[in-house]
């Protein structure tokens, strides 16, 4: 998969937005270790959940020129650049300020994509709509994680797969836990150490429908 073209962006924007950093990247790589498997699935509906500056779902859009793709984000700003990254690239997102995928809750994504704020930080640091809402994870790094999960089974199709990445910290075997009880199978994509930090990119999917 090719990495988007960000020189668009003024360096001073990513005060506001989040700034691609690894875990960006091991979310593409993610993708792009599972480019076969995913090309299989004939995506039509792609939404990236918190898109920040858009690297992710715009390099999921050129490697899918025929996904219809969507973004959502908290934070006003980031929707901005996710809209023009996409332009920048000549990718087609549609892109809303909303939390999470509240607006979209009737919709059925073939591939559901989600680099959260995974930082474990104080509960009341997570309630923000700007640059904090990128990393503020509350509890475990996982209350805006956990609201995610609960409405995934609302928003995949049937046969869809989810992609998150998470730390150590977010406790993987409790996501994996909550997701079984909503009938999914986890998967370890890959796994990288970053500095101190184990990030790691689970895949959801329901047995029954994986081919
Ligand atoms: C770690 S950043 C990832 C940004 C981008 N996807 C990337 O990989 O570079 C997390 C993103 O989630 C957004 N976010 C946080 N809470 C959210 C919520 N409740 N609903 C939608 N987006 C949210 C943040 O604003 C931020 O852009």
């Amino acid at each position: 998969m090719e990495t988007p073209y960000q020189n668009h962006i003024d360096k001073a924007d990513f005060d506001h937005v989040y700034e691609p950093a690894e875990d960006s990247f091991l979310l593409i790589d993610a993708l792009e270790k599972d480019l076969e498997f995913l090309k299989t699935k004939k995506p039509l509906l792609c939404l990236e959940v918190g898109s920040g500056s858009g690297v992710v779902i715009t390099a999921f859009g050129m490697a899918f020129p025929g996904t219809l793709c969507f973004s959502t984000d908290i934070n006003i700003k980031a929707c901005v650049m996710t809209k023009s990254t996409a332009q920048r690239n000549n990718v087609i997102v549609e892109t809303v300020n909303m939390d999470l995928a509240s607006g979209f809750v009737n919709n059925k994504f073939d591939i559901v994509l989600f680099n959260p704020p995974y930082v474990v930080t104080d509960p009341e640091e997570c309630k923000g709509n700007g640059i904090e809402a990128s990393w503020a994870g509350g509890v475990k790094g996982r209350e805006v994680i956990d609201r995610l999960l609960a409405v995934i089974p609302k928003i995949l199709s049937p046969s869809g797969v989810f992609y998150i990445l998470l730390i150590e910290e977010n406790i993987p075997n409790e996501v994996i836990q909550i997701m079984k009880r909503h009938g999914y199978i986890a998967e370890t994509v890959i796994q990288r150490k970053v500095r101190n930090e184990r990030q790691l990119v689970l895949k959801f999917y329901k047995f029954a429908n994986y081919d």
